[in-house]
């Protein structure tokens, strides 16, 4: 098991430096500066040290990034208050519900800190000794809130210009495996879907599809994992996109839809530095736009030319992305996505999507009522 520790965010290194100090009496502790990446592992508790009312009103990714980890996990939150009503409620909204504390008051933050740790472990512990597995283990939002850890490490590191963590990327694959075979389909989309950074909620739902299908498609294990990591990674060339691209509310322009498009290439380059991530994966990155009539991209391949795992993925994009909330157009319901896709025959490989027909069945069931969209189709 790897290291627990502390991780404190501050936008005020001299005070960070001492903070840490008073914190490695207790726990290790990683200080992280607004905008650095998250330090690799599975923190035992966050503090935060920052102006949040700022960090609220620019809104910039990294922001929402660490705002949704920390939402996400079971993790103990302590936000250091500023003597501002306006930062502590920002703080409330940004970060689910911390413990706000007054550096400056008669109770100390370390203490505070030791407290909320030991709480958090007793409560593990207690689990434990019931029988029952850790929390992390049994209950499917805090393995969610774990992948969704993962799959915002890997973002980071692909932000920075750096291949993701295979290690990371297995890590991820096996949460998804076993998370949707043991609840289904049905249940990991309504977790997943609660996360509100698109482009996670995204790679999470593509490699849940493409768990499912992997088993209704009767692969061994490591045939599946290997369907769901290439799944998990094919749209990480999406961290080089710009923002104000990757989230625009309407239709891109010819030179925007360029850009957009340069993720498939940009995440398998990325990749390719890394020898951990073999070819079949790089495939799967580069080429998950490609369709059998060759009017896909970047290379316009043909139908010889597409490889099976590119297929299988293409078809759980393509499904994910017609069914998500994303902030050009309404969700679709997952028949009428279906609907597109068969009529998409001559893109999508017709032999998969009819062995794919139960995965949306399974989708569908019991799914919440989607306004019906006009079609559109994924970028
Ligand atoms: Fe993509
Ligand atoms: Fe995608």
């Amino acid at each position: 098991m790897t290291e627990r520790f502390v991780c404190l965010v501050s936008d005020r290194r001299e005070r960070a430096e001492r903070l840490a100090r008073g914190i490695a009496l207790v726990l290790p502790c990683r200080v992280i500066e607004p905008g650095a990446a998250l330090p690799p592992g599975s923190p035992a508790a966050f503090v935060v040290d920052i102006a949040a009312d700022r960090a609220e009103a620019e809104g910039s990714a990294w922001i929402e990034r660490l705002a949704a980890l920390i939402r996400g996990s079971a993790m103990p939150c302590l936000y250091l208050a500023r003597g501002n009503g306006a930062q502590n409620a920002a703080a409330r909204r940004l970060f689910g519900d911390p413990v706000v504390v007054d550096p400056r008051g008669s109770v100390g933050i370390v203490p505070t800190l030791l407290r909320l740790v030991e709480e958090a472990q007793a409560k593990a512990a207690k689990a434990a000794k019931s029988g029952a597995p850790e929390e992390s283990r049994s209950d499917p939002r805090a393995r969610v809130g774990a992948a969704t850890r993962v799959v915002t490490r890997m973002f980071d590191a692909a932000a920075a210009g750096r291949p993701p963590s295979p290690t990371e990327a297995e890590e991820g694959t096996a949460i998804v495996l076993d998370t949707v075979s043991e609840i289904g389909i049905r249940a990991w989309l309504d977790l997943v879907w609660r996360h509100d950074i698109l482009v996670y909620q995204h790679s999470l739902s593509v490699a849940g599809f493409a768990a499912a299908f992997a088993a209704d498609l009767g692969f061994s294990r490591a045939d599946r994992e290997r369907l769901a990591r290439a799944a998990l990674l094919h749209d990480v060339g999406k961290a080089l996109i710009p923002l104000d691209i990757l989230n625009k509310p309407g239709p891109l322009t010819p030179d925007e839809m360029a850009v957009m498009r340069g993720h498939a290439d940009l995440g398998a380059d990325l990749l390719a530095r890394n020898a951990a991530f073999g070819p079949d994966i790089l495939d799967v990155v580069r080429h998950h736009h490609e369709r059998l009539d060759g009017s896909g991209y970047p290379a316009g391949l043909k139908a010889a030319r597409i490889g099976d795992l590119v297929r299988l993925v293409a078809i759980c994009d393509v499904h994910s992305a017609l069914t998500e909330r994303r902030v050009y157009r309404a969700p679709m319901t997952h028949a009428e996505a279906f609907a597109i896709m068969e009529a998409q025959a001559g893109q999508l490989d017709p032999d998969l999507l009819r062995a794919y027909r139960p995965v949306v069945a399974r989708a569908a069931a019991g799914e919440p009522g989607h306004a019906v969209a006009p079609a559109a189709a994924g970028r």
